[in-house]
Protein backbone atom coordinates (compact mmCIF):
# COMPACT_ATOMS: atom_id res chain seq x y z
CA UNK A 1 0.00 0.00 0.00
CA UNK A 2 1.20 3.51 -1.06
CA UNK A 3 1.96 6.08 1.61
CA UNK A 4 0.27 9.10 2.37
CA UNK A 5 1.14 11.37 5.01
CA UNK A 6 -1.06 14.70 5.33
CA UNK A 7 -0.26 17.86 7.15
CA UNK A 8 -3.29 19.68 8.68
CA UNK A 9 -5.22 16.33 9.43
CA UNK A 10 -7.24 18.30 11.97
CA UNK A 11 -8.31 21.07 9.21
CA UNK A 12 -10.91 21.52 6.81
CA UNK A 13 -8.89 20.12 3.57
CA UNK A 14 -6.62 17.75 5.72
CA UNK A 15 -9.18 15.61 7.10
CA UNK A 16 -10.67 14.54 3.86
CA UNK A 17 -7.91 12.59 2.96
CA UNK A 18 -9.13 9.68 5.27
CA UNK A 19 -11.60 8.77 3.16
CA UNK A 20 -9.03 6.89 1.01
CA UNK A 21 -7.80 4.62 4.02
CA UNK A 22 -9.25 1.67 2.02
CA UNK A 23 -6.53 2.08 -1.03
CA UNK A 24 -3.69 3.57 0.75
CA UNK A 25 -1.89 4.00 3.99
CA UNK A 26 -3.20 7.65 5.20
CA UNK A 27 -1.54 9.21 8.18
CA UNK A 28 -2.57 12.26 9.00
CA UNK A 29 -0.89 14.81 11.19
CA UNK A 30 -2.35 18.12 14.15
CA UNK A 31 -1.02 20.22 15.70
CA UNK A 32 -3.17 21.70 18.60
CA UNK A 33 -6.21 20.02 18.36
CA UNK A 34 -6.02 16.37 18.63
CA UNK A 35 -8.17 14.28 16.09
CA UNK A 36 -8.20 10.24 16.18
CA UNK A 37 -5.18 8.49 14.64
CA UNK A 38 -3.29 11.71 13.49
CA UNK A 39 -0.06 12.26 15.15
CA UNK A 40 1.50 15.12 16.53
CA UNK A 41 3.62 17.45 14.39
CA UNK A 42 4.58 21.07 14.71
CA UNK A 43 5.84 22.03 11.00
CA UNK A 44 7.88 24.73 12.53
CA UNK A 45 10.07 22.28 14.69
CA UNK A 46 12.53 21.36 12.00
CA UNK A 47 13.88 18.48 13.62
CA UNK A 48 10.58 16.67 14.71
CA UNK A 49 9.63 17.32 10.91
CA UNK A 50 12.79 15.69 9.47
CA UNK A 51 12.49 13.00 12.21
CA UNK A 52 8.74 11.51 11.41
CA UNK A 53 9.46 11.91 7.71
CA UNK A 54 12.44 10.03 8.09
CA UNK A 55 11.10 7.31 9.72
CA UNK A 56 7.96 7.00 7.90
CA UNK A 57 8.85 7.58 3.80
CA UNK A 58 5.73 8.51 3.11
CA UNK A 59 5.42 8.31 -1.21
CA UNK A 60 3.45 11.69 -0.83
CA UNK A 61 3.17 14.16 1.32
CA UNK A 62 -0.13 16.47 1.14
CA UNK A 63 1.43 19.77 2.85
CA UNK A 64 -2.10 21.29 3.76
CA UNK A 65 -1.08 22.61 7.36
CA UNK A 66 -1.14 26.55 7.48
CA UNK A 67 -2.03 29.59 9.52
CA UNK A 68 -5.23 30.31 7.36
CA UNK A 69 -6.91 33.33 9.44
CA UNK A 70 -6.05 36.17 6.81
CA UNK A 71 -6.56 39.25 9.58
CA UNK A 72 -4.93 37.16 12.21
CA UNK A 73 -1.83 36.73 9.37
CA UNK A 74 -1.53 40.63 9.01
CA UNK A 75 -1.01 41.26 12.33
CA UNK A 76 1.07 38.22 13.50
CA UNK A 77 3.30 38.54 10.23
CA UNK A 78 6.52 36.84 12.15
CA UNK A 79 4.12 33.82 13.42
CA UNK A 80 2.82 33.83 10.27
CA UNK A 81 6.31 33.67 8.16
CA UNK A 82 7.12 30.54 10.73
CA UNK A 83 4.26 28.85 9.93
CA UNK A 84 3.57 29.29 6.03
CA UNK A 85 7.39 29.76 5.00
CA UNK A 86 9.31 27.79 7.40
CA UNK A 87 7.17 25.33 8.38
CA UNK A 88 7.07 25.01 4.39
CA UNK A 89 10.74 25.06 3.43
CA UNK A 90 11.32 22.04 6.72
CA UNK A 91 8.49 19.64 4.69
CA UNK A 92 10.42 20.36 1.23
CA UNK A 93 13.84 19.76 2.81
CA UNK A 94 12.68 16.44 4.45
CA UNK A 95 10.47 15.42 1.52
CA UNK A 96 13.61 15.90 -0.42
CA UNK A 97 16.09 13.63 1.39
CA UNK A 98 13.86 11.08 1.33
CA UNK A 99 12.57 11.91 -2.22
CA UNK A 100 8.93 11.77 -1.26
CA UNK A 101 6.62 13.36 -3.33
CA UNK A 102 5.56 16.87 -1.73
CA UNK A 103 2.17 18.86 -3.02
CA UNK A 104 2.02 22.03 -1.27
CA UNK A 105 -1.22 23.48 -0.92
CA UNK A 106 -1.28 27.45 -1.79
CA UNK A 107 -3.98 29.62 -2.24
CA UNK A 108 -5.58 32.20 -4.73
CA UNK A 109 -4.40 35.27 -2.60
CA UNK A 110 -1.01 35.27 -4.51
CA UNK A 111 -2.73 37.40 -6.46
CA UNK A 112 -3.80 40.75 -6.60
CA UNK A 113 -7.22 40.42 -8.02
CA UNK A 114 -7.06 43.03 -10.58
CA UNK A 115 -7.53 40.46 -13.52
CA UNK A 116 -9.37 37.49 -12.19
CA UNK A 117 -9.92 33.80 -13.86
CA UNK A 118 -5.73 33.41 -13.11
CA UNK A 119 -3.97 30.87 -14.92
CA UNK A 120 -1.13 28.78 -12.98
CA UNK A 121 1.51 30.47 -15.13
CA UNK A 122 0.21 34.56 -14.12
CA UNK A 123 2.59 37.18 -12.52
CA UNK A 124 1.93 36.85 -8.29
CA UNK A 125 1.44 39.81 -6.34
CA UNK A 126 -0.32 39.31 -3.37
CA UNK A 127 -2.55 42.23 -1.40
CA UNK A 128 -2.11 40.46 2.24
CA UNK A 129 0.99 39.01 4.72
CA UNK A 130 -1.05 35.62 4.63
CA UNK A 131 -0.76 35.85 0.88
CA UNK A 132 2.88 37.12 0.98
CA UNK A 133 4.11 34.38 3.53
CA UNK A 134 2.41 31.43 1.25
CA UNK A 135 4.06 32.65 -1.58
CA UNK A 136 7.40 32.44 -0.28
CA UNK A 137 6.34 28.76 1.14
CA UNK A 138 5.80 28.25 -2.75
CA UNK A 139 9.66 29.69 -3.32
CA UNK A 140 11.11 27.50 -1.04
CA UNK A 141 9.18 24.40 -2.23
CA UNK A 142 10.38 25.07 -6.46
CA UNK A 143 13.96 25.95 -4.97
CA UNK A 144 14.31 23.32 -3.03
CA UNK A 145 14.99 20.33 -5.62
CA UNK A 146 12.06 18.08 -4.18
CA UNK A 147 9.98 16.61 -6.76
CA UNK A 148 6.88 18.84 -6.20
CA UNK A 149 3.48 20.09 -6.79
CA UNK A 150 1.86 23.10 -5.77
CA UNK A 151 -2.01 23.49 -5.28
CA UNK A 152 -3.92 26.58 -5.37
CA UNK A 153 -7.60 26.44 -3.77
CA UNK A 154 -9.87 29.26 -3.26
CA UNK A 155 -12.26 29.55 -0.26
CA UNK A 156 -12.33 25.75 0.57
CA UNK A 157 -15.78 24.68 1.84
CA UNK A 158 -17.37 21.49 3.20
CA UNK A 159 -18.57 19.70 6.70
CA UNK A 160 -16.15 20.11 9.36
CA UNK A 161 -15.59 20.91 12.92
CA UNK A 162 -14.60 24.13 12.36
CA UNK A 163 -17.28 27.09 10.53
CA UNK A 164 -15.86 27.70 6.80
CA UNK A 165 -18.09 30.19 4.87
CA UNK A 166 -20.71 27.17 3.88
CA UNK A 167 -21.10 26.23 7.89
CA UNK A 168 -20.83 29.87 8.55
CA UNK A 169 -23.75 30.52 6.56
CA UNK A 170 -26.10 27.99 7.42
CA UNK A 171 -25.61 27.84 10.64
CA UNK A 172 -26.65 32.06 10.68
CA UNK A 173 -30.08 31.57 7.97
CA UNK A 174 -30.61 28.46 10.07
CA UNK A 175 -30.81 30.99 13.13
CA UNK A 176 -32.89 33.25 11.20
CA UNK A 177 -30.09 35.62 11.54
CA UNK A 178 -29.27 38.56 8.96
CA UNK A 179 -26.22 38.63 6.97
CA UNK A 180 -24.41 41.44 4.67
CA UNK A 181 -21.92 39.80 2.37
CA UNK A 182 -19.82 41.63 0.08
CA UNK A 183 -21.32 41.76 -3.74
CA UNK A 184 -17.79 42.85 -5.30
CA UNK A 185 -15.35 39.97 -3.73
CA UNK A 186 -15.12 37.10 -6.29
CA UNK A 187 -13.30 34.03 -6.11
CA UNK A 188 -13.70 29.80 -7.11
CA UNK A 189 -15.31 28.44 -4.07
CA UNK A 190 -13.72 25.32 -3.84
CA UNK A 191 -15.39 21.54 -2.07
CA UNK A 192 -12.88 20.54 -0.09
CA UNK A 193 -13.79 16.98 -0.55
CA UNK A 194 -13.22 17.69 -4.07
CA UNK A 195 -9.88 19.20 -3.80
CA UNK A 196 -8.99 16.01 -2.10
CA UNK A 197 -9.38 13.92 -4.62
CA UNK A 198 -7.63 16.02 -7.30
CA UNK A 199 -4.79 16.44 -5.33
CA UNK A 200 -4.69 12.63 -4.75
CA UNK A 201 -4.49 12.33 -8.54
CA UNK A 202 -1.88 14.47 -8.89
CA UNK A 203 0.09 12.22 -6.77
CA UNK A 204 -1.55 8.88 -9.03
CA UNK A 205 -0.74 10.54 -12.23
CA UNK A 206 2.78 11.80 -10.81
CA UNK A 207 1.99 15.48 -12.02
CA UNK A 208 4.64 18.03 -11.46
CA UNK A 209 4.20 21.81 -11.05
CA UNK A 210 1.31 24.38 -10.27
CA UNK A 211 -2.06 23.08 -10.57
CA UNK A 212 -5.18 25.71 -10.00
CA UNK A 213 -7.30 22.95 -7.96
CA UNK A 214 -10.50 25.11 -7.33
CA UNK A 215 -14.73 25.44 -7.86
CA UNK A 216 -15.01 25.42 -12.34
CA UNK A 217 -16.62 29.25 -11.53
CA UNK A 218 -15.92 32.99 -11.00
CA UNK A 219 -18.48 33.54 -8.09
CA UNK A 220 -19.18 36.64 -5.73
CA UNK A 221 -19.93 36.15 -1.93
CA UNK A 222 -23.11 37.29 -2.29
CA UNK A 223 -24.23 35.18 -4.96
CA UNK A 224 -22.10 32.09 -3.87
CA UNK A 225 -24.56 32.69 -0.06
CA UNK A 226 -27.54 32.85 -2.01
CA UNK A 227 -26.70 29.59 -3.46
CA UNK A 228 -25.91 28.23 -0.43
CA UNK A 229 -29.47 29.37 0.69
CA UNK A 230 -30.84 27.92 -2.57
CA UNK A 231 -29.53 24.36 -2.16
CA UNK A 232 -30.30 24.01 1.54
CA UNK A 233 -34.04 25.76 1.90
CA UNK A 234 -33.44 28.59 3.31
CA UNK A 235 -34.50 31.74 3.31
CA UNK A 236 -32.22 34.10 1.24
CA UNK A 237 -33.94 37.62 2.09
CA UNK A 238 -31.94 37.38 5.02
CA UNK A 239 -28.97 37.71 2.90
CA UNK A 240 -28.42 41.48 2.31
CA UNK A 241 -25.58 42.90 -0.12
CA UNK A 242 -22.72 44.92 0.89
CA UNK A 243 -19.83 46.19 -0.67
CA UNK A 244 -16.17 45.66 0.22
CA UNK A 245 -15.23 49.09 1.33
CA UNK A 246 -18.16 49.08 4.21
CA UNK A 247 -16.32 46.16 5.65
CA UNK A 248 -13.54 47.34 8.04
CA UNK A 249 -10.69 44.22 8.22
CA UNK A 250 -7.34 43.83 9.10
CA UNK A 251 -5.82 42.14 5.23
CA UNK A 252 -6.98 43.85 1.98
CA UNK A 253 -8.10 41.01 -0.20
CA UNK A 254 -7.75 40.51 -3.83
CA UNK A 255 -11.30 41.79 -5.62
CA UNK A 256 -11.26 38.59 -7.84
CA UNK A 257 -9.07 36.01 -7.39
CA UNK A 258 -10.91 33.73 -9.28
CA UNK A 259 -8.78 30.68 -10.81
CA UNK A 260 -8.84 29.37 -14.00
CA UNK A 261 -9.13 25.35 -13.44
CA UNK A 262 -8.62 23.98 -17.23
CA UNK A 263 -5.20 22.48 -16.99
CA UNK A 264 -6.17 20.55 -13.79
CA UNK A 265 -9.60 19.21 -15.39
CA UNK A 266 -7.30 17.67 -18.46
CA UNK A 267 -4.27 16.80 -17.04
CA UNK A 268 -6.33 15.01 -13.88
CA UNK A 269 -9.28 13.76 -15.91
CA UNK A 270 -11.21 15.48 -12.88
CA UNK A 271 -14.40 17.71 -12.82
CA UNK A 272 -14.01 20.50 -10.30
CA UNK A 273 -17.09 21.20 -9.24
CA UNK A 274 -19.12 24.73 -9.37
CA UNK A 275 -20.88 26.07 -6.14
CA UNK A 276 -24.45 24.64 -6.95
CA UNK A 277 -22.31 21.18 -7.66
CA UNK A 278 -20.72 21.26 -4.46
CA UNK A 279 -23.20 22.50 -2.16
CA UNK A 280 -25.18 19.68 -3.52
CA UNK A 281 -22.76 17.03 -2.97
CA UNK A 282 -22.21 18.47 0.69
CA UNK A 283 -26.34 18.45 1.54
CA UNK A 284 -26.44 14.59 0.30
CA UNK A 285 -23.67 14.16 2.77
CA UNK A 286 -25.76 14.99 5.84
CA UNK A 287 -27.69 11.97 5.02
CA UNK A 288 -24.67 9.62 4.59
N1 LIG B 1 -9.62 27.86 3.97
C1 LIG B 1 -9.59 28.46 2.79
O1 LIG B 1 -10.56 29.07 2.36
C2 LIG B 1 -8.33 28.43 1.96
C3 LIG B 1 -8.27 29.20 0.78
C4 LIG B 1 -7.10 29.14 0.01
C5 LIG B 1 -6.05 28.31 0.40
N2 LIG B 1 -6.14 27.58 1.56
C6 LIG B 1 -4.99 26.73 1.94
O2 LIG B 1 -5.50 25.41 2.03
C7 LIG B 1 -4.82 24.69 3.07
C8 LIG B 1 -5.85 24.02 3.97
O3 LIG B 1 -6.69 25.00 4.54
P1 LIG B 1 -7.81 24.61 5.62
O4 LIG B 1 -8.88 25.66 5.56
O5 LIG B 1 -8.17 23.16 5.45
O6 LIG B 1 -7.00 24.81 6.97
P2 LIG B 1 -7.58 24.90 8.44
O7 LIG B 1 -8.91 24.20 8.52
O8 LIG B 1 -7.47 26.31 8.91
O9 LIG B 1 -6.54 24.01 9.24
C9 LIG B 1 -5.20 24.41 9.38
C10 LIG B 1 -4.40 23.18 9.75
O10 LIG B 1 -3.03 23.57 9.91
C11 LIG B 1 -2.55 23.01 11.11
N3 LIG B 1 -1.45 23.79 11.67
C12 LIG B 1 -1.44 25.10 12.01
N4 LIG B 1 -0.24 25.43 12.54
C13 LIG B 1 0.52 24.30 12.51
C14 LIG B 1 1.84 24.00 12.92
N5 LIG B 1 2.66 24.90 13.45
N6 LIG B 1 2.28 22.73 12.74
C15 LIG B 1 1.48 21.79 12.20
N7 LIG B 1 0.22 22.01 11.80
C16 LIG B 1 -0.25 23.26 11.96
C17 LIG B 1 -3.76 22.99 12.04
O11 LIG B 1 -3.55 22.08 13.10
P3 LIG B 1 -4.25 22.25 14.54
O12 LIG B 1 -5.63 22.79 14.28
O13 LIG B 1 -4.24 20.86 15.09
O14 LIG B 1 -3.40 23.19 15.31
C18 LIG B 1 -4.84 22.53 11.06
O15 LIG B 1 -4.81 21.14 10.91
C19 LIG B 1 -3.92 25.71 3.76
O16 LIG B 1 -2.61 25.50 3.32
C20 LIG B 1 -4.44 27.05 3.30
O17 LIG B 1 -3.40 28.02 3.25
C21 LIG B 1 -7.25 27.62 2.34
Amino acid sequence: MKRLFITGGSGLLGSKFIRFSDKYEVITTYNSNPRDNAIKLDITNDEQVINKIESLSPDVVVHSAALTNVDYCEDHQEEAYKINAQGTLNMAKACQKVDSKLIYVSTDFVFDGREGLYSEDHQTNPLSYYGLSKLKGEEFVKDSGVNYAIARVSVLYGWHTNFNYVTWVINELKAGNQINIVTDEYNSPTYADNAAEALLKIFTKDKKGIYHIAGNERINRFDFARNIAQVFELDPTLIKPIKSEDLIRKAQRPLDSSLQVRKAEIDLDIKLLNTKEGLKEMKGDVKK
